[in-house]
């Protein structure tokens, strides 16, 4: 048995989930679509970034605390909603929900999640979010949203950037699938990560909990592509988010908004937040990264509905830098996806805190001792995407 890494950052989550997480999840959770370019640049892009040292300032007693549509959070994070989150580790988006919580932070769970709504909400106390694709079934998403409502979210997150999936390479050379199909190849991958089998073992929550049994005539969903083919609904457009407005009565969040073009269609709609989302380079290969666009994102929104952004974030600098440059909020995907492979509900729990530590020291070294006083003036080249 090899020894367990000491975890100082995330890349020691992602590589130690690397060797616990069968291949085809881990692969699925480590990819971008075609070139994978805008994948990278939402790192690299966080990473030109750079901080102004500020010294001799009194910087006792920092805070992290803001909010995000006007709930309280212990900073300015929220975990991202990702498909097949119960396949990076048994009942996986149950364990990150019970994190996020503990942390005081919100959790958003993804429409093609492997623990149910109700799931979640049997097995937390908070509140969390939903995040919803939209499909041509309406009757299935009107039941959605009532299954939402009934398990007490607290707000909807739209995702608007994925009518048509962007093809990633390594799922189909991996033929993913939800359970992972018998092959010589998927047995002796599996066969080198007993952990994960073990707890994988105990468990019955082995596929969509939200759609199987739910959506008319769905019984098989192992393939992802072929159902989101299938399935989702290309004719999506702003009308349609109005119908959805009204059916969810709620708070809205709409994902996936790159260009000032469609943010005044965002604050028409009456959504209370529009995320800057390039569905961490999985969708739109080509596109920029999601820090270089959210400049531009939040001069055209005047304050008029919130900001956040996701893509790259990895750090509590990436944070940072991006409440820098106007995100009220971020979400983070892969960080917390990795920490769950590797460690489960520990290894998540431990991954918010290493991000806390390090938006908090790094904030305190800018010379700011409230998350909500900083701005684009702790940054030498602020300027850098306008
Ligand atoms: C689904 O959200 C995906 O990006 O695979």
């Amino acid at each position: 048995m090899l020894k367990t890494p000491t975890i100082t950052c995330i890349e020691d989550f992602q590589r130690l989930a690397r060797r616990r997480v069968p291949r085809m999840f881990y692969d699925y959770a480590d990819s971008g679509s075609w070139t994978e370019s805008t994948y990278r640049n939402n790192q690299v892009d966080l990473a030109r970034l750079k901080f102004r040292q500020r010294v001799a300032v009194n910087i006792e007693n920092r805070s992290l605390r803001t909010t995000m549509i006007g709930q309280d959070v212990a900073m300015p994070l929220a975990l991202a909603p990702t498909g097949l989150t119960g396949m990076q580790h048994a009942d996986g988006e149950i364990l990150a929900a019970r994190a996020a919580e503990h942390f005081g932070i919100p959790f958003t769970l993804s429409t093609m999640s492997v623990c149910s709504i109700e799931d979640v909400a049997t097995n937390t106390s908070q509140p969390f979010w939903f995040q919803l694709y939209v499909m041509r079934d309406r009757d299935f998403i009107r039941g959605l949203i009532d299954r939402a409502k009934q398990a007490g979210c607290s707000a909807l997150v739209l995702t608007l950037d994925l009518q048509v999936l962007g093809q990633r390479h390594k799922d189909i050379r991996n033929g993913l699938s939800t359970p992972p199909k018998p092959t010589l190849i998927n047995l002796l991958d599996l066969a080198t990560k007993p952990r994960w089998c073990l707890n994988m073992a105990k468990t019955t929550r082995r596929t969509f909990g939200n759609i199987v049994g739910h959506a008319k005539g769905v019984t098989d969903l192992s393939s992802l592509s072929t159902w989101t083919a299938e399935q989702f609904d290309p004719t999506l457009c702003w009308d349609d988010i109005e119908w959805i407005k009204k059916q969810w009565g709620g708070p809205l969040i709409l994902k996936g908004i790159m260009d000032p073009q469609d943010v005044p269609y965002a604050i028409d709609s009456g959504a209370d937040a529009l995320i800057v989302s390039n569905h961490g380079g999985r969708q739109l290969d080509g596109a920029p990264s999601s820090i270089a666009a959210l400049p531009a994102v939040v001069s055209a929104a005047q304050n008029r509905i919130e900001v956040w952004m996701d893509g790259g974030i990895r750090s509590g600098q990436d944070i940072l830098r991006a409440r820098a440059l106007g995100a009220q909020g971020t979400l983070a995907g892969r960080a917390f996806l990795y920490a769950l492979g590797a460690m489960g509900q520990q290894g998540v729990h431990r991954c918010l805190q290493l991000l806390a530590n390090e938006l908090d020291v790094s904030m305190g070294l800018c010379g700011h001792t409230d998350i909500n006083q900083v701005d684009r003036t702790i940054l030498t080249n602020a300027d850098l995407f306008d």
